[in-house]
C-alpha cells in the first residue's frame, strides 16, 4: 500500500451531512416520523409512486405467513412502470444508459424512446418463441445492453427471468435451467475477458445437452464478440435475426402484484442453490422506493453508476429495476475495473460526469491497495454520493473512499440486504443521518429489524469500544420486496429463513450483528455456512460438494477465513483416497480447477490442505469453527468436544 494510504485521514468517527446536501435531499427525517405513524398508509403511498393500471385496495396479507401478500388485488406491469411511463411523460429523449463496453472504443447510448422500442421487439420475438406469462427464461449473458433489454421484455410478458451471472460454468447453469425448467436461454456467442474474446455459447451448449436441458426449446444468441459458435439449427437462434425484425409496437398487460417477477439463485447452507422468488408489485415498490431516498436521485441531472453484474441482486435491483422505475440516466459497464488499466472506472466517472456511484467493499480496498495516486490523476469533482454493499466495509476503506473519491465531503451510504430482502433494508439516508464508518446504521422508514439473543430478547445498545454483546439480525416485520418463496420448495423456505424464530415469526438473515452506541446496527457477517468472497456468496456446501465430486477426495471440509483484499477466501481441507496419496502436490491444482469447472472461477479456493483427518465431534458434526481457527492461524478455540484433539497435530503438520 502507498505510503500516503496508510495514515487513515481522519478519526472521525461520525459524519453528518452538509447543510446543503440535507437541503436538497429526497428524503428528510419526516419519512421516519410518516413511517412510524401508519407504516401500512407508509408503503401505500410509496407503492402509488408507481403507475397501477388496477389501483389496490389492501397494503398488506400477512394470514398466510410467512408468505405476504403486498397490494394483493392491484395490477400493474413492471416494464411500463420502467420505460413506458417516463416517454409518455415526455422523457423519451432522456438517456437511460449509457453503454460502456470493455475494448475501449466500445459504447452506445439508449434514451428511454429507444429502450422502449427495445423492449417491445423483444417482448414481441419471446411471444413468437411460444414464450407466456409464468414460463421460465434463463439469461446468461454479459454485461450488454441486450442483458437489461432481456429482463425487461420478460418482465412485460409475465414471464420469469432466470438470470445466471455469467462468471458460472456449465455445470452450475445446467442445474439452474434444470430446477426452473426454463424453456429458453438468452446469452451472447462470447463475452469480453481483460481485451479477449472468450465463448460463452459453448458453456450453454453443454448446459443444455442431456439431462436437465430437456426443457430448453430454443437458445436466442445475441452476437457480441464475433466469435465462432456451435450451432444446433432449429433451436439456435441469433437475437438479429428474431428481434430486429419484431414490431416496436407492443400493448404491455397488467400482472396481479402478486404474480412472479423473477428467479434469481443464491447460495444456501447445502450444495443445492436456492432460486428465490420475488413477485411484482412489492418488489418494485421497495426498488423503486430505496433507489429514489437512498440514493438521493435526481432524474433530470444525475448520472448514476451501480458497478454490480445483473447476475446478482444488485444489479437486478439497483441497474435495472430501481434506476429504470425512477427514470435516471445510469452507467453500465461490460469489463473488469483495471482492463485495460487500473484508470478504467476513475475514467469513466470523469467522461460521463457520474455523479452517484455504488460499489463493493472489496474494490475499494483493490483501489485502496493502488495506492490514491491513480484516482488524483483525475477530476472526481462531478461524485455527490457513494455507496457500498455486499459486506461489511472497514472503517479504514470507508475513510479512504470518503477522502479520495469524495473529497471527504460526500456522503457514504452502507446498505446492507440480501437476494433474499429484494432491496436495501438497513442504510443511512444521505441527507439526514449522520454516519458512522463501517456501520449501516439503522433500519430504512418502514423497515424493522432487531438484534436478538438466542431466546429471542432483544439486545441492548452496545458502547463504541469495549466489550460487545453480538446476536442475531432478524427482521421483525414483513417488508414489500421480500422474497415470497423458495421456487418449487416451499418448506426449505420455511426451514431455512423462518424455523430459527419460528414462535415470534421472524424472518432471520443469517447475519451476526451488533448495537453501537446510539443504537445503530453493526452487521458482523454471516453465522451460517456461507461464505462472502468479494460479496460474492458462496456456500461451504456447494465447494465442498464440488471437491467430493473428484475421484481422488475421501471428505472436504470448507471454511472462509478471513482476508484483507476479498473479505473473506475459501480453504479448503481434504483428505484424499488411499488411490490418490501419491500426487498429493498436482491435486491440489487440480481440485481448484474441479471447483472452478463445477462452480465458476470465483469459488476456487485459495488453499487446499491434504490432511490426514478432519476434526469432528461425537456427533459427526465436522467442527468448522476449529478449522477456521487453524487458516487464520489462531489460537485453537474450545476443543473439548471434539472425539479426538490430536487430530490438530496432524493437520498442522500437513498446513
Ligand atoms: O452477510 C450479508 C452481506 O451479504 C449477504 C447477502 O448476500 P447476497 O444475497 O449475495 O446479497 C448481496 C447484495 C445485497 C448478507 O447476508 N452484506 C450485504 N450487504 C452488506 C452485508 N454485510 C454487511 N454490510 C453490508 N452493507
Amino acid at each position: 500500500m502507498a505510503q500516503n494510504d496508510t495514515a487513515a485521514p481522519s478519526t472521525q468517527t461520525s459524519y453528518a451531512p452538509s447543510t446543503a446536501f440535507a437541503e436538497q435531499a429526497n428524503a428528510t427525517a419526516a419519512l421516519y416520523d410518516e413511517a412510524e405513524a401508519d407504516r401500512l398508509a407508509f408503503w401505500a403511498e410509496q407503492a402509488n409512486r408507481l403507475a397501477w393500471e388496477t389501483p389496490f385496495t389492501e397494503v398488506l396479507d400477512w394470514s398466510e405467513a410467512p408468505v405476504a401478500k403486498w397490494f394483493a388485488d392491484g395490477k400493474l406491469n413492471v416494464a411500463y412502470n420502467c420505460v413506458d411511463r417516463h416517454v409518455e411523460a415526455g422523457n423519451g429523449d432522456r438517456v437511460a444508459i449509457h453503454w460502456v463496453g470493455e475494448p475501449v472504443d466500445h459504447h452506445r447510448t439508449i434514451t428511454y424512446a429507444e429502450l422502449k422500442d427495445e423492449v417491445s421487439k423483444a417482448a414481441n420475438a419471446l411471444t413468437d418463441l411460444g414464450l407466456v406469462a409464468g414460463d421460465r427464461v434463463a439469461i446468461y449473458m454479459p454485461m450488454v445492453p441486450e442483458a437489461i433489454v432481456a429482463m425487461l421484455a420478460c418482465a412485460r410478458l409475465g414471464v420469469l427471468h432466470s438470470v445466471v451471472f455469467a462468471g458460472f460454468s456449465a455445470s452450475a447453469l445446467k442445474a439452474r435451467i434444470a430446477d426452473a425448467e426454463a424453456k429458453l436461454v438468452i446469452t451472447t456467442d462470447g463475452q469480453y475477458r481483460r481485451g479477449k474474446a472468450a465463448s460463452l455459447k459453448d458453456a450453454v451448449d453443454e448446459a443444455v445437452e442431456g439431462d436437465g436441458g430437456q426443457s430448453i426449446q430454443h437458445v436466442l444468441v445475441v452476437k457480441r464478440t464475433g466469435i465462432d459458435v456451435g450451432w444446433t439449427k432449429g433451436r439456435d437462434l441469433w437475437w438479429h435475426d428474431v428481434v430486429d425484425a419484431a414490431s416496436t409496437e407492443h400493448t404491455p398487460k397488467a400482472f396481479d402484484a402478486e404474480h412472479p417477477l423473477f428467479l434469481l439463485y443464491t447460495s444456501g447452507t447445502t450444495g443445492k442453490p436456492k432460486g428465490i422468488m420475488h413477485t411484482t408489485g412489492g418488489y418494485l415498490t421497495q426498488s423503486s422506493y430505496t433507489h429514489f431516498n437512498v440514493f438521493d436521485v435526481k432524474p433530470e441531472t444525475d448520472v448514476y453508476w451501480c458497478t454490480a453484474d445483473i447476475g446478482w441482486v444488485t444489479g437486478h435491483t439497483y441497474i435495472v429495476y430501481g434506476p429504470l422505475s425512477n427514470g435516471v440516466t445510469q452507467v453500465v459497464y461490460e469489463g473488469t475495473p483495471t482492463s485495460p488499466t487500473e484508470h478504467r472506472h476513475f475514467e469513466i466517472i470523469e467522461k460521463y460526469g457520474v455523479t452517484i456511484y455504488y460499489t463493493a467493499p472489496t474494490l475499494v480496498r483493490t483501489f485502496m491497495k493502488l495506492g490514491r495516486q491513480i484516482a488524483a490523476e483525475h477530476d472526481l469533482s462531478s461524485l455527490r454520493l457513494l455507496g457500498s454493499v455486499g459486506e461489511p466495509i472497514n472503517p479504514e476503506a470507508w475513510r479512504w473512499y470518503r477522502t479520495v473519491f469524495g473529497a471527504d465531503q460526500t456522503p457514504i451510504v452502507d446498505t446492507w440486504w440480501q437476494t433474499e430482502t429484494g432491496s436495501i433494508m438497513i442504510s443511512p439516508l444521505p441527507g439526514v443521518t449522520a454516519t458512522k464508518p463501517g456501520s449501516a446504521m439503522t433500519p430504512l422508514p418502514g423497515i424493522s429489524a432487531v438484534i436478538v439473543d438466542d431466546d429471542g430478547n432483544r439486545l441492548e445498545p452496545g458502547t463504541d469500544h469495549g466489550e460487545q454483546v453480538s446476536g442475531y439480525l432478524v427482521l421483525d416485520k414483513p417488508w414489500p420486496s421480500m422474497l415470497r418463496g423458495i421456487w418449487g420448495d416451499p418448506e426449505r423456505f420455511k426451514e431455512t429463513y423462518w424455523s430459527r424464530f419460528a414462535e415470534q415469526g421472524w424472518y432471520f438473515a443469517g447475519d451476526g450483528a451488533r448495537y453501537g452506541s446510539d443504537g445503530e446496527i453493526w452487521v458482523l457477517g454471516r453465522i451460517d455456512d456461507v461464505m462472502n468472497i468479494s460479496g460474492h456468496r458462496i456456500s461451504t456446501a456447494e465447494v465442498e460438494s464440488a471437491l467430493v465430486g473428484h475421484s481422488g477426495v475421501a471428505e472436504a471440509a470448507v471454511v472462509g477465513a478471513t482476508d484483507e483484499q476479498t473479505g473473506q477466501a475459501i480453504c479448503a481441507f481434504v483428505i484424499l483416497k488411499a488411490s490418490a496419496q501419491g500426487g498429493a502436490e498436482n491435486m491440489v491444482e487440480e481440485l481448484r480447477a474441479e471447483v472452478a469447472k463445477e462452480i465458476s472461477p470465483i469459488a476456487k479456493p485459495r488453499e487446499i490442505h491434504v490432511v490426514p483427518e478432519l476434526p469432528k465431534t461425537r456427533s459427526g458434526k465436522i467442527m468448522r469453527r476449529l478449522l477456521r481457527d487453524v487458516a487464520e492461524g489462531r489460537e485453537l478455540g474450545d476443543t473439548s468436544t471434539l472425539v479426538d484433539p490430536s487430530v490438530f497435530e496432524a493437520i498442522r503438520a500437513g498446513k
